[in-house]
């Protein structure tokens, strides 16, 4: 971990879930961090906690990441304030589950931003920087149903796009490997976060088999590891997410769909 020492690093959505324990993990290795999401107070009480617990210094920045101008805004704070992020960790996201011929253009456009786009335009601001420095690490959060066909509907577009973004960590890797700079793909399965509420699942975390469910503080520690270990595609080890990809090989593409559309109407 010594990569980590005494670096700077920026999270986004590390207000709760996935986001909140990685920047306590960071916190470890006497960090700047900058964190960054909507809820203030969420910040300031992750700010606090890590601050009267570690050397680390929290720096919190509100944005809300659906607006598009956002990223652009997150790059000039830190040029103004000379942060140079060694370790950019795009977290933020969440799912929705209305059909998406009734999801409003607005919202549908508050989710690319948040999803995609963000992830898309933070990378290609601070890799220039990692590039020039020739040193730089990348985590973005995307998920299993990255890997596996993840259902019919708003879940299937919520995996297509971590799709793209487990496409997009191996393209990245073959450009910009020579400028020692490593982005890696963290992949977890059920993890018990504020997503299902967010995305309005009817499935609760209590109906998933605990053999099935992992915590936020696993999926954080294991895919800071990963990233500076320099996997590419990381499936979070636990919560049988290893054999439900394998078995996946095995499943028709259209089945699969169904048994995840099912899963996420489950007590409908
Ligand atoms: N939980 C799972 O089972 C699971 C599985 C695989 C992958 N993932 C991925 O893990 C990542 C983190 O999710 P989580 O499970 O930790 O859920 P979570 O607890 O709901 O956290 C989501 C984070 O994203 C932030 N966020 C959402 N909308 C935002 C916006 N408009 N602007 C800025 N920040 C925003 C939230 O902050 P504010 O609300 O304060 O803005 C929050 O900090 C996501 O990319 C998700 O797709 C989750």
């Amino acid at each position: 971990m010594t990569y980590l020492r005494n670096r700077t690093a920026l999270v986004t959505g590390s207000s709760s879930g996935i986001g909140f324990e990685i920047v306590k993990y960071l916190s470890n290795f006497d960090m700047q961090i900058i964190v960054i999401a909507r809820r203030e107070e969420k910040l300031k009480e992750l700010k606090k906690e890590v601050e009267s617990n570690s050397n680390s210094k929290v720096i919190v920045l509100v944005k809300d990441l659906a607006r598009s101008e956002s990223p652009k805004e997150i790059y000039d704070f830190c040029q103004s304030n000379n942060y140079k992020v060694d370790f950019l960790v795009n977290n933020a996201g969440y799912g929705f589950t209305e059909d998406f011929d009734s999801y409003d253009l607005e919202k549908l456009d508050d989710f690319l931003n948040v999803l995609l786009n963000s992830l898309v335009k933070l990378t290609r601001l601070f890799i220039k920087d990692m590039k020039e420095r020739k040193s730089g690490k990348i985590l973005q959060v995307s998920s299993i149903a990255g890997i596996i066909p993840s259902g019919s509907g708003a879940i299937g577009i919520y995996g297509n796009i971590k799709n793209f973004v487990n496409e997009f960590t191996i393209t990245l890797n073959s450009t910009y490997k020579k400028y020692n700079v490593h982005v890696s793909s963290l992949c977890p399965g059920f993890t018990e976060t504020g997503f299902n509420e967010r995305a309005g699942f009817n499935m609760q975390y209590s109906d998933v088999p605990s053999l099935f469910l992992m915590s936020a503080k696993q999926v954080a520690v294991q895919g800071v590891e990963a990233c500076l270990k320099g996997k590419e595609i990381y499936v979070v080890k636990g919560g049988f997410n290893k054999t439900m990809i394998f078995i996946s090989k095995f499943i028709p593409n259209k089945v699969l769909r169904f048994l995840f559309g099912s899963l996420v109407n489950f007590g409908k």
